[in-house]
């Protein structure tokens, strides 16, 4: 379960357009990462989706009518509006925009869209002429003004034939969005560099050496980085996973390519955490053409790789420097020498050898050390809950 969303209120408002079946998913999203989603349906929505798919993924009733009785008995709108810890509505048609713009509340939606306080998101979506049409851009630059968030729709295949800007964005950006401003923003300003994932040192074209790290720590750590608010770089080794919105990738094979990023990008960065689990070796000799067979047993000669993380710690300067320790013996001995060795602030150790922590799996269990204080042991949590306990300490150094 996400921590953002966990236990808040999100009013998801849903108007007329075709893609208001989108929303279902949407919900379905923010209901998984623990929000109490309460939706509200204009007439002209309810011509696309039924409220009671809405209803049964939210377990709450949706609210379609501004003088239903059941809803009036507490104010409906009213109470909708002052609940809501966030307000989204997506789709948002150009009839939509145009109302909440000009201040006209003649059904629910726009009566709470204009009655609520809580951060609003608003998903357009369109045909491309009604999207580019001079009323609509207006209405935006507007509402952009007023400090609504506004998730531009994409370009592409239109649902009604045509193609252009108009398709409502992606959900997961569109929910990825939502946790972002409900987050406490206090990474603003930061940049940060962030290292993930294994990396390959190839013996010839077909094989390679490398370790089941799967980036996921790394990556989980560069989303919040990134709703926290701060400029986040993320140096990834070659995995499965899509980027976070937001962050800026760079996608590196060997040890050596990683090396030559984290050093065109460390110098503007005031936090970095290696999360990356750099080969210790290369083979000494990379084959040009694939290796045939031979009878009898192989022996490679492998060389030392660059120790990045050494490397930045001998030119720390005032930034903040996080490494991980993923060990199989003696952890605290060896994260102990690690922190000192390399000069960090933080180290994160982890016994990747005990079940639900380390490579590849979604939780991790770690110890965090810092330098003349007694290690903290975290309880077995999921990476991205870790990420956000790991950021909470990191922001003490930083500050
Ligand atoms: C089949 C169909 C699809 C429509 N799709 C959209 C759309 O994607 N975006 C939009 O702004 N309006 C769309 N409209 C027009 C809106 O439904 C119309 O402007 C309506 O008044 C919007 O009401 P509401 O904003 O209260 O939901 C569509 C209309 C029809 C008949």
């Amino acid at each position: 379960m996400d921590t953002i969303l966990a236990g808040r209120t999100v009013v998801l408002g849903i108007s007329g357009g075709i893609a208001a079946y989108k929303a279902a998913e949407l919900v379905r999203l923010l209901v998984r990462a623990g929000a109490g989603v309460h939706c509200i349906m204009t007439a002209a929505a309810r011509e696309f989706i039924g409220p009671l798919t809405l209803q049964t993924l939210t377990k709450n009733p949706v609210a379609t009518s501004l003088f239903d009785l059941w809803d009036e008995q507490e104010i409906g709108h009213i109470s909708l509006a002052e609940r809501a810890d966030l307000c989204i509505i997506a789709p948002a048609t150009a009839n939509c925009i145009g109302k909440i713009t000009l201040g006209i509340a003649d059904d629910m939606l726009a009566t709470v869209a204009m009655a609520t306080r809580a951060p609003m998101l608003i998903a357009p979506a369109m045909n491309v002429n009604m999207w580019n049409s001079p009323a609509v851009q207006e209405n935006i630059r507007i509402l952009r003004g007023r400090g609504v968030h506004i998730i531009d729709p994409e370009s592409g295949e239109l649902a009604c034939g045509t193609e252009g800007t108009g398709r409502l964005a992606d959900i997961t950006a569109i929910f990825e969005r939502a946790a972002a401003l409900l987050q406490v923003q206090d990474y603003r300003g930061v940049k940060a560099l962030v290292t993930a994932g294994p990396t390959r040192e190839f013996l010839d074209p077909a094989r390679f050496l490398s370790n089941p790290s799967s980036g996921k720590m790394g990556y989980c750590l560069a989303r919040a980085l990134q709703w926290r608010g701060a400029d986040v770089t993320l140096v990834s080794g070659p995995v499965a996973l899509q980027p976070p919105r937001g962050v800026r990738h760079i996608a590196v094979t060997s040890a050596r390519d990683m090396e030559a990023a984290v050093k065109e990008h460390a110098g503007q960065a005031r936090l970095i955490i290696k999360s990356a689990a750099v080969a210790d070796y290369r083979p000494r000799e990379q084959l040009r053409q694939k290796q045939k067979k031979q009878g009898g047993a192989l022996t490679l000669e492998l060389e030392r790789n660059p120790d990045i993380l050494a490397d930045l710690g001998a030119r720390k300067g005032d930034r903040v420097l996080v490494g991980f320790a993923a060990e199989t013996e003696n952890m605290l001995k060896h994260a102990q020498d690690k922190l000192r060795a390399k000069k960090l602030d933080m180290i994160i150790a982890n016994d990747v050898s005990s079940p639900g922590a380390g490579f590849a799996c979604d939780t991790n269990q770690v110890c965090i050390l810092t330098p003349g204080a007694e290690p903290e042991h975290l309880p077995c949590m999921s990476k991205d809950l870790l990420a956000h306990a790991i950021l909470d300490r990191i922001q003490r150094l930083l500050s």
